[in-house]
């Protein structure tokens, strides 16, 4: 099976209902990084971190994967598929995809604040002040914030270096390294990119563009390129 490696971001759960980041009412525009998703601010003020991400987390338990994530897990059919997401949700895995590398970390994950490899499923919602790891320390959102490092980056390097085809949906690519990731694949890849407000990947040769949303453009590349094998 040729193998095909997807790069996903916020946009392709935007149908679900979850907001993205930079669109207009995107989520940076009601809180300051600086305030919610960095190591500075969770030391000044744990409990806006912590409302922060109860919030999203709150809202993910109420929304479902849409027709662009379920398109994703058609296309495992007839290719060997493999996602590289930016999201915190789990709406590939709950569509069905069985190859999800999550590089910004996982919402319904915590982890603690002294031991990185500590990391616990949370059961709901909630994680409160007072929730404390094995070694006793603040238990905090296993998410990567801003400056602090991507641990999966190079699994991720070393996929999109041996994709057959690439695809790219719903990122605006203004953050690294994985707006960089796109540029480890193979010189002439096919690379597909879904998004209403594409533009054009400087570099990348081989490329297609869907300028729509997800949850029409994924579907529709994914008839496109099952079609395309036998
Ligand atoms: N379908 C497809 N794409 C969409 C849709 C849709 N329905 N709606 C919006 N988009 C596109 C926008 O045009 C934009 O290019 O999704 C992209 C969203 O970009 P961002 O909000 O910047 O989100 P993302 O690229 O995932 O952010 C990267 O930044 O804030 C950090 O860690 C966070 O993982 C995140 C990273």
């Amino acid at each position: 099976m040729k193998k095909i490696v997807v790069l996903t971001g916020a946009g392709i759960s935007a149908e679900s209902g979850l907001r993205t980041f930079r669109d207009s009412n995107g989520l940076w525009e009601e809180h300051r990084v600086e305030d919610v998703a960095t190591y500075e601010a969770w030391q000044r003020n744990q409990q806006l971190v912590l409302d922060f991400y109860n919030q999203r987390r709150k809202q993910l338990y109420e929304v479902k994967p849409n027709a662009g994530h379920y398109a994703l897990v058609e296309l495992e059919k007839k290719f060997d598929v493999h996602i590289i997401t930016q999201n915190v949700d789990d709406l590939h895995e709950q569509a069905g995809s069985g190859r999800v590398l999550h590089l910004h970390g996982e919402l319904k994950k915590v982890r603690s604040t002294i031991d990185e490899n500590l990391v616990y499923e949370l059961n709901g919602w909630e994680l409160k002040k007072g929730d404390l790891c094995e070694k006793g320390s603040q238990l905090r959102p296993h998410i990567v914030w801003f400056g602090e490092a991507v641990p999966m980056i190079e699994p991720a390097m070393e996929l999109s270096a041996k994709a057959d085809i690439y695809i790219v949906i719903g990122t605006s690519l203004n953050v690294y390294p994985a707006a960089g990731l796109v540029y480890y694949v193979k010189k002439d890849t096919p690379v597909y990119l879904v998004d209403p407000h594409a533009e054009m990947l400087q570099g990348v040769n081989n490329l297609t563009v869907f300028r729509e949303p997800a949850g029409t453009g994924v579907p529709k590349l994914v008839n496109q390129l099952l079609k395309s094998v036998p």
